[in-house]
């Protein structure tokens, strides 16, 4: 019997081709199919578009491409995973290595977390490894200039779409709030700023390190725009990154740390 091949979870970065991990570099290229998400039959694959220009090519490997739509409907979502891993599954089982692209890292909101759920659920014995990949988290604070977490700082990730109505909660009991899958939320997300007197301290950045990256520091002109489907908006409260902090930390207990 054919033993089952390895299922690799591959993160290829936020856009910019020379932030592939050299890891990351090294499974695509071995691997014997890639698997390719992408948003709609007849579109690209993000990933691909970013991983292509700097993987060898090699003519033995095969490209699946899989459509996984943008959707937070179950119903839509859930038969196009079946359908992956059926066809990931057919590779696995004659032995292939799969390697599943993925933009930014594999762990932060993508659809290979079920694509691997599901494979273990039906091949418990499969072996799978993720390959970590540079976020567009830390890349878009990278471009805005600022320190996600100093000190005793406190990081809040909001996917927008599903839900910003405790916004203003979040902006007062977080340090840093990381808002993404910003959808159609814009205009509570702007809301909430005003109200908390935090619109100076947001900015947005779209297609962050791809050639079309947007920066937008006045978060006011947003107004009526969604910023796009590769956009998020980071909140940051303060401006004491890289200081000691000696203020009291909202919980007693907390020591305060050295630099
Ligand atoms: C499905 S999640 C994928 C996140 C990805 N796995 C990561 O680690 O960056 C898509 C969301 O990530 C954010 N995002 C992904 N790539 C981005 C980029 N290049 N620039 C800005 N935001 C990005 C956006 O908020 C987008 O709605």
């Amino acid at each position: 019997m054919t033993a089952l091949g390895t299922l690799y979870g591959v993160g290829v970065g936020p856009g910019a081709p020379d932030l592939l991990t050299v890891r990351a570099l090294r499974v695509i290229e071995a691997a014997d199919v890639l698997a390719l998400p992408r948003s709609s039959d007849f579109g690209a694959s993000v990933a691909w578009s970013i991983a292509a220009p700097i993987v060898k090519a090699n003519a033995a490997q095969e490209r699946l491409r899989l459509t996984f739509p943008m959707s937070k409907e179950a119903t839509v979502v859930r038969p196009r995973v079946l359908a992956a891993v059926d066809a990931i599954g057919e590779r696995l089982l004659a032995g292939r290595a799969v390697a599943f692209l993925t933009e930014g890292d594999p762990s932060v909101f993508s659809t290979f977390g079920y694509v691997r759920d599901e494979a273990l659920r039906r091949w418990p014995s499969l072996r799978v490894e993720v390959v970590p990949g540079v976020t567009s988290i830390t890349s878009v604070a990278a471009i805005g200039g600022i320190p996600l977490a100093d000190g005793h700082e406190r990081v809040a990730i909001i996917p927008a779409t599903y839900g910003v109505g405790d916004l203003v909660d979040l902006l007062e009991r977080f340090d840093t709030v990381v808002l993404m899958k910003l959808g159609g939320a814009m205009p509570t997300i702007l809301e909430a700023l005003e109200r908390t007197g935090l619109t100076d301290r947001a900015f947005l950045v779209s297609r962050a390190t791809m050639a079309e990256q947007r920066v937008e520091r006045d978060v006011r002109r947003l107004e009526g725009d969604t910023g796009g489907c590769l956009a998020m908006m980071i909140v940051k409260r303060s401006d004491r990154s890289g200081r000691l902090v000696n203020e009291a930390a909202p919980d007693a207990t907390r020591a305060t740390e050295a630099p």
